[in-house]
């Protein structure tokens, strides 16, 4: 069955679109990825989609940007079935995350827990011609659950092993890690943020350099540590809460960035990638450390997401944790770029199938439940 996974996540890069084969049979699903591309988005969608996001948008520019994103969303679906050399009907189903403008999974007070994906499926449906699945956040949190993370259940399908103790681990603008256990079930799986990954590293490079992200983290590896900055974002409670849990820009965005920045502006400007750049990786080895080592010993960690790319941040993660092997998902078959994407195409095959695919260990929901809406043409 082909498919076309969506994802556009924190980082605002682009929308990753993956032409996904997926195949039942004795062993499990077999899935492979014909085709793949990041495609950004034009510098105009990109500020609405900021403006909404920094709360600068009003209900009217939303409701637009909702059928905007649908329309964005389409071409590139057209885009990734020409690709693959493949046409609208060979292709079973769009699985489309949306891009999140708010996100609330856990209780806060004078707001219910819910969830905002925007990229209305029926323009997807209409302008592909592909019955269309999105939203697939909403029935986890209605179920009790944080919406989050939903990668976990394509991580056991994908990676897990009899022998080996792993951890998917992805660094998009978040850091996420889905704990598998050798020979485990769904329901052992271990799976929370570890805080921000990408996310602040590159709101300092758009506001001191004016450019996107830390290209290997060149800049980061010319730059200092300073230890009041990095205690001060260190003892930020996220990291101390224990999971499952999740965040996202609501907490470590621009608004938090930003003052960070200020209060620390007589800092050198690469002394301050290099100390977000540090707080990503102490905190995912405290994370390791607090939350996970404690209860079982990790052989491997199988790295996805652009913060792969940042050389410099996993060398640090190495250097910091010693004793683990330390691979990229490429390694295994998959594409650091495409892991999101095709996780969703494998939420969306369920979704299809009426099956559920929330693992409610990791998101807390009370029960699985079928995740999206299918959207018909
Ligand atoms: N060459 C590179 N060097 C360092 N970081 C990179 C590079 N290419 C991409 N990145 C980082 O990866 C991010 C995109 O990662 P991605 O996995 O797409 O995240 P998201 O899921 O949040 O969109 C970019 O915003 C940037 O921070
Ligand atoms: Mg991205």
């Amino acid at each position: 069955m082909l498919s076309v996974g969506l994802m556009s996540g924190t980082s605002l890069d682009g929308i990753d679109a993956v032409l996904v084969e997926i195949e039942r049979d004795s062993f499990g699903l077999q899935v492979t990825a014909i085709a793949s591309e990041t495609i950004p988005f034009s510098l105009d969608t990109k500020h609405r989609i900021r403006d909404a996001i920094d709360l600068k948008a009003n209900a009217k520019d939303l409701c637009s940007l909702n059928f905007e994103l649908g329309e964005v969303f389409s071409k590139a679906v057209n885009f990734i079935i020409k690709k693959g050399n493949k046409t609208a009907r060979d292709i079973s189903y769009i699985a489309s995350h949306g891009q999140t403008i708010w996100h609330i999974g856990m209780p806060e007070s004078g707001y219910y827990c819910s969830t905002l994906q925007l990229g209305d499926s029926a323009v997807i449906a209409q302008m592909t011609g592909i019955p269309t699945i999105s939203n697939f956040r909403s029935a986890d949190i209605a179920a009790g659950g944080q919406g989050a993370p939903l990668v976990p259940y394509a991580d056991y399908l994908l990676f897990h092993d009899r022998h080996i103790h792993r951890s998917i681990h992805n660094l998009g603008g978040i850091s996420n890690m889905t704990i598998l256990k050798a020979d485990g079930k769904p329901s052992d799986i271990i799976a929370f943020d570890t805080g921000p990954a990408n996310i602040m590293i590159d709101e300092a490079c758009q506001l001191l350099f004016n450019i996107p992200f830390d290209a290997a983290g060149s800049i980061a590896k010319s730059g200092s540590i300073d230890n009041a900055l990095l205690n001060e974002m260190m003892s930020h409670p996220y990291f101390n809460e224990k999971p499952p849990k999740s965040t996202g820009r609501e907490m470590f965005g621009a608004l938090y960035t930003k003052n960070m920045i200020k209060r620390y502006s007589y800092l050198q400007p690469r002394d301050i990638i290099r100390t977000f750049t540090e707080l990503v990786a102490e905190s995912i080895k405290q994370a390791y450390q607090k939350f996970v080592l404690t209860t079982l010993k990790i052989d491997e960690i199988i790295f996805s997401g652009g913060g792969t790319k940042n050389d410099f941040l996993l060398a640090l993660i190495a250097e910091k944790m010693p004793d683990m092997l330390i691979k990229i998902s490429d390694a295994y078959g998959i594409k650091e770029s495409d892991k999101e994407a095709i996780s969703f195409a494998i939420l969306g095959y369920e979704t299809f199938h009426h099956r559920p695919s929330n693992v409610p260990s990791a998101t807390g929901a009370t029960k699985p439940v079928i995740l999206g809406h299918i959207q018909e043409v």
